[in-house]
């Protein structure tokens, strides 16, 4: 099994005795953990956690998080409608920090002003000095990225914001934004896991071109990788049952896929979420924020950061995951909207 501090002890927060846990080593860049955690569950009514979960379970997983050398916590505006920056922003409270507080600003608008003040929102809803990362969250056709970035620009000069970041740009639009900005737009949030692998063909490869950073979201496919769910154990929540990789014929698709990470996991004594993680944590300059529906998955998804694969498995893993087709997009609608009534 891999080696955790025992729980309860706080380690000393110099990099040399952080335990296990490993950074970005990037230029002008602050420790970054490239485990970190996600937040959208914080608060959010479609993971369906309840109110136990917003109200104290959620601020253990910070607590913890943070003990054991966690770094990255990422969040939202649009996360319960900042609901999930408030419930970071308090558990946060003396211990801010040891944290690299990544947040975004959904871009609904093409308004001139809207960046800085949202920027400002959010920083107050964290209740903290200067926001880590500003992420865009979504590349918006109608909202050029002059304008976005003209706000970033006044919020990075004013101090409001450390580092800018994007989210679900594709590559010619991050250039766009980094052109407008005139500096560097140091990460690009996106989803990539081992079923959804879009982001190797070209942005992973400029991101460790350029000393900058892919931040993978859903990592573990929202769960899907833990291979705990099958046809008869699906998720619950809405967020979830929308989600075509938890259909039935898709859950039953994966069984050679979940066997692998079975596999591999027993070889290593660990689970398959872990391997899940570990693959993604294999490529260079990706950091991984998995949601934590407990003090205890964060604490297995901490372990990942140390968890080597060998080459052979990373090939095996990507061999097991091109073999599994699921049915996803316009032809997975029908069955998806049954889902969600049923
Ligand atoms: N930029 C964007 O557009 C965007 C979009 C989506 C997400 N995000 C960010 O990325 C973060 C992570 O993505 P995500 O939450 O969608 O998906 P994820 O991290 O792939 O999955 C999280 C879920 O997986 C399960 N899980 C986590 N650790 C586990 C473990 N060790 N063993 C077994 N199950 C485990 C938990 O659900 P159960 O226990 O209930 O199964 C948990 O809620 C979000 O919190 C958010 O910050 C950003």
């Amino acid at each position: 099994m891999l080696g955790l501090e025992p729980p309860g002890r706080r380690p000393a927060r110099s990099r040399s005795t952080m335990g296990t846990m490993r950074y970005l080593d990037l230029p002008d860049t602050p420790r970054i953990s490239r485990l970190g955690l996600g937040t959208w569950q914080f608060g959010s009514r479609e993971w369906g956690y309840g109110g136990e979960y917003a109200d104290s379970r959620a601020a253990q997983i910070v607590h913890r998080a943070l003990d054991l050398g966690v770094t990255t916590i990422d969040t939202a505006e649009a996360y319960g409608m900042g609901r999930s920056e408030r419930i970071l922003g308090k558990a946060l409270v003396g211990r801010r920090d040891e944290a690299y507080v990544a947040t975004k600003y959904l871009p609904l608008l093409p308004v001139q002003g809207l960046v800085e003040r949202q920027g400002r929102a959010s920083r107050d809803r964290l209740g903290i000095d200067r926001i880590d990362l500003y992420q865009v969250h979504q590349a918006n056709p109608v909202t050029p990225d002059t304008v976005l970035m003209t706000g970033m620009e006044a919020l990075q000069d004013a101090g409001v914001i450390r580092d800018v970041g994007v989210s679900n740009y594709d590559l010619r639009r991050w250039r766009v934004a980094e052109a407008a900005l005139g500096r560097r737009v140091l990460s690009n949030q996106v989803r990539y896991s081992l079923v959804d692998r879009q982001p190797e063909t070209d942005l992973l490869p400029y991101a460790q071109q350029n000393d900058r950073v892919i931040i993978a979201y859903s990592p573990l496919a929202m769960g899907f990788l833990s291979t705990r769910y099958d046809e008869s154990n699906r998720p619950s929540g809405p967020v979830r049952k929308a989600n075509p990789l938890f259909l039935p014929d898709n859950l039953r698709a994966a069984r050679p896929l979940f066997a692998t990470l079975r596999d591999v996991a027993s070889r290593h004594d660990a689970q398959p979420a872990q391997v899940a993680l570990a693959w993604l944590l294999h490529q260079p300059n990706v950091v991984v924020i998995p949601g934590a529906s407990s003090v205890e998955q964060l604490e297995r998804n901490v372990e990942a950061a140390e968890l080597d694969l060998t080459l052979d498995e990373v090939v095996e893993l990507r061999a097991a995951a091109e073999a599994f087709h699921p049915v996803t997009g316009a032809a997975a609608v029908p069955e998806v909207l049954r889902n969600l009534r049923g």
